[in-house]
């Protein structure tokens, strides 16, 4: 895994990479700057530019400022984005160490100007013949701020890495990263930050009946995977778990209903980004020592054509006993994921979220500017996760959950069918999931954000990480 290090620091100097987060009221005559130095920032901020850049020729130091007007975690989003833009500049320079001091007292701020510039520091280029060359030399951010707690800072850390963590499986092809693959790097992030993974194989799903993950594995050369992982703290704050389940689909064709390649199956290696986000968040829990029990499923194939792959016109049975009769081969994921619901119900969960990139219509219905939540869980849980969505700016659109939905689902010859027609594809596809739950329930499907074709800021090019700030953010405050 690529490093990056943030630390906390009270030593720097003026001769080094730096970027000063100040606002109207900073006093520039405390601030080792010259007088033409000080003018120039003066000037500049007067232009309605937030961000100034001054050559000392052996370094860099950059003045950041920000908008007061605005809410809080749109701030801190600002900061997150001028992040990227001091990343680039760095990166350019080949510095190696950048120092983020904070003129204003607000740890909060200089921790969201450090969280973008090392989310934009990510790179994949392993496959690339110059790799080395390309290779970012920013290796360490170090910030400078009077409130600063040592434990916020190694929170960051670890919520990057997991970011980097997850980015890096799902930008991993599936011609490499198979399920029996995605389920052992799991249990290397599980050995790595502190959490329990168990893997259940294709023998183990066959005797527990999981019709959903058999089927869709039928055109499979490729033995699916069911992974159990667990962060189960001495001081947990919650008696029932609360369990996560990501959809881990490591590659979608669609099978018989085979995708079209431009702009769809040539980018269904992000099939399991959810999947990814769950092993990410579990890893920030554990690596935080977060007091909140939580358990991961991670039901894992491809969807592939061959002789032996499921139709459409099939009737398969998922675990609980329930017949879907199959319209459409690639809405695959909601049948894997069926039967992680179904085994969830032995844990008598708390709330169960399910992640997953489930369909092509939350990806029109919203862009790739947030995520679409539906769920039957109660208006405060609902309130939370939205809280934590803009508060990490991985923002969650409410849709509606109505029951009038699931009757779309019904067919005459099995107890579901596994599509619900041309309208509101995605709140349809929740509804299928919803039928095999028995607890609260709430679901993500990140289709349109796992994967950014153009970059897209400090979330880059490629996967992105999706969900695991939100889902992290979320599950540290939601017993607080
Ligand atoms: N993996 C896709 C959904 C997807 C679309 C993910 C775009 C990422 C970006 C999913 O398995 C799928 O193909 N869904 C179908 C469902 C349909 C057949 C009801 C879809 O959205 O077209
Ligand atoms: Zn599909
Ligand atoms: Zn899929």
């Amino acid at each position: 895994m690529q490093k990056i290090n943030i630390n906390k620091t009270q030593s720097y100097t003026f001769a080094e990479n730096l970027v000063l987060l100040v606002d109207k009221e900073t006093d520039f005559s405390e601030i080792n700057l010259t007088v033409s130095e000080i003018n120039f920032v003066k000037k500049e901020f007067g232009k309605k530019s937030d961000q100034v850049f001054i050559n000392r020729f052996s370094n860099w130091i950059i003045i950041q400022t920000y908008d007061r007007t605005r809410k809080a975690y749109q701030i801190k989003e600002t900061l997150r984005k001028a992040g990227h833009s001091i990343c680039q500049h760095f990166q350019k320079q080949k510095a190696e160490k950048v120092v983020i001091v904070d003129c204003i007292s607000n740890d909060e701020y200089s921790l969201s100007l450090a969280e973008g510039l090392a989310l934009s520091n990510y790179q994949f280029i392993k496959y690339l013949k110059n790799a080395e060359e390309k290779t970012s030399t920013i290796g360490e951010i170090a910030v400078v701020s009077s409130g600063l707690k040592d434990t916020e800072v190694q929170k960051l850390l670890a919520l990057v890495e997991a970011v980097y963590a997850a980015r890096d499986l799902v930008n991993e092809p599936a011609s490499v990263l198979t399920s029996v693959k995605l389920a052992e790097a799991f249990q290397s992030l599980g050995k790595e930050a502190g959490f329990d993974v168990k893997v259940l194989d294709k023998e183990k799903i066959a005797s527990l009946k999981m019709g959903g993950i058999l089927s869709v594995n039928q055109g499979s050369t490729q033995p699916p995977t069911f992974s159990v992982m667990e962060w189960k703290p001495a001081d947990a704050k919650n008696s029932r778990p609360i369990v996560l389940v990501g959809k881990g689909v490591v590659y979608d064709t669609g099978g018989y209903s085979l995708k079209p390649t431009p702009d769809s199956m040539d980018y269904m290696k992000c099939d399991m980004a959810g999947a990814a986000a769950v092993a990410g968040v579990l890893y920030t829990l554990a690596k935080t020592k977060a007091s909140v029990h939580v358990i991961g499923l991670v039901p894992s194939t491809d969807n592939r054509v061959s002789a032996d792959a499921y139709a459409p016109g099939d009737i398969i049975t998922i675990s609980d006993g329930t017949s879907v009769e199959v319209m459409n081969t690639d809405a695959e994921g909601r049948l894997i994921l069926a039967d992680a619901l179904v085994y969830a119900k032995q844990f008598k969960p708390e709330l169960l979220i399910d992640i997953a990139t489930l369909t092509g219509a939350a990806h029109r219905a919203i862009g790739t500017q947030g995520v679409v939540g539906m769920g039957n869980t109660s208006d405060e849980v609902v309130a939370r996760i939205i809280e934590a969505g803009n508060d990490t700016y991985e923002r969650v659109a409410v849709f509606p959950f109505w029951e009038e939905y699931a009757e779309l689902l019904k067919s005459d010859i099995a107890d579901l069918k596994n599509i619900g027609g041309e309208l509101a594809g995605a709140i349809t596809a929740g509804k299928f999931l919803e039928y095999f739950t028995n607890y609260p329930y709430f679901h993500l499907d990140i289709a349109g954000m796992a994967f950014m074709k153009k970059s897209d800021n400090y979330r880059g090019t490629g996967a992105t990480g999706i969900g695991v700030r939100l889902l992290y953010n979320f599950l540290n405050n939601f017993h607080k």
